[in-house]
């Protein structure tokens, strides 16, 4: 215990000189509580307000995809390299070490399979598990169009609800079914009804034409979808453009782990979205990292 009588006469009281009130950097975020945007500040780096996820949770509707047979042997060392991870619960407590230090997105929906009718999903995951599983997010597919649109919005936005009881953010995950034109004017659509109903940040395809229309009309983070795998150089193009034309970021999955080297294609990537290195370098990055392994 401090002597009473030694305390000095509080003099730091800094009158003269106004609280800072800074505001989030993170797009159309500012209103949230300190927990949600604690935790959105964990998947996006503050300095380039951008984030690179890596998208491992494909088996939740399709089994081991290919470059995700053994997650252990071939995700795990890429890790260090990835801002976030984006998985099941099922690979993380069978598979990530607990001792992580990487902020973890936890796909949360679910309950079909690539053999049946993929947009009628539910929520499979308890809030309860979210939280005991440190989560900084939570994401959920919407299938804007689908035959289950209705029940896939309301999945999305039950977990917005859930969620901001605990801060704890929703990603809305909008996905293309097979019928659907994948085209501006879809993601636009997309986009905007998954940010008016409330969810925190969202994926979604890019597109070649006015990709920018559809940042510019989403009120919070876009983060980039991969896709099929293409070519890397094509691939790190399509990544630069997308932040180029206003995505906070990228959630790759297949473009990475799918590559010829997965650690050069992330580090690239990295350079690309963090910053804002061109495609033609980031590929002599790619190729030199790839041909020093
Ligand atoms: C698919 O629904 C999953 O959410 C994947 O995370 C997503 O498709 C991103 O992975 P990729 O870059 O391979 O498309």
């Amino acid at each position: 215990m401090p002597d009473v009588d030694e305390m000095k006469e509080a003099k730091q009281y800094y009158t003269d000189i106004p609280q800072k009130t800074e505001g989030f950097f993170l797009k159309g975020s500012n209103s949230l509580d300190w927990g949600m945007k604690n935790r959105l500040a964990r998947i996006f780096n503050p300095v380039s307000g951008r984030t690179v996820m890596l998208a491992i949770d494909h088996g939740y509707f399709q089994g081991p995809t290919t470059g995700l047979e053994r997650i252990d042997v071939n995700i795990l060392p890429l890790v260090p390299y990835a801002d976030t991870l984006m998985l099941t619960r099922g690979i993380l407590r069978s598979i990530v070490p607990p001792s992580i230090q990487k902020p973890i997105v936890l796909r949360v929906s679910g309950g079909t399979s690539i053999l049946k009718e993929l947009s009628n999903e539910e929520i499979a995951v308890d809030i309860e598990d979210s939280i005991r599983l440190n989560v900084c997010a939570m994401a959920v597919q919407v299938f804007i169009g689908g035959e289950y649109e209705r029940q896939s919005i309301i999945n999305m936005t039950k977990m917005v609800d859930i969620g901001t009881r605990y801060g704890i953010p929703t990603l809305a995950v909008t996905a293309v079914g097979k019928e659907m034109a994948r085209d501006v004017r879809y993601f636009r659509l997309a986009t905007r009804i998954c940010a008016e109903l409330g969810a925190h940040y969202i994926k979604t395809y890019y597109v070649e034409k006015d990709f920018e229309t559809v940042c510019a009309s989403c009120p919070v983070p876009i983060v980039m979808a991969g896709g099929k795998k293409i070519p890397e150089l094509d691939a790190l193009t399509m990544a630069y453009n997308a932040v180029q034309q206003g995505a906070s970021g990228v959630d790759m999955g297949r473009n990475i782990f799918q590559a010829e080297s997965p650690s050069a294609m992330i580090q690239a990537v990295k350079a690309v979205v963090h910053n804002s290195e061109t495609p033609e370098k980031a590929f002599d990055l790619y190729n030199t990292l790839r041909n020093q392994q």
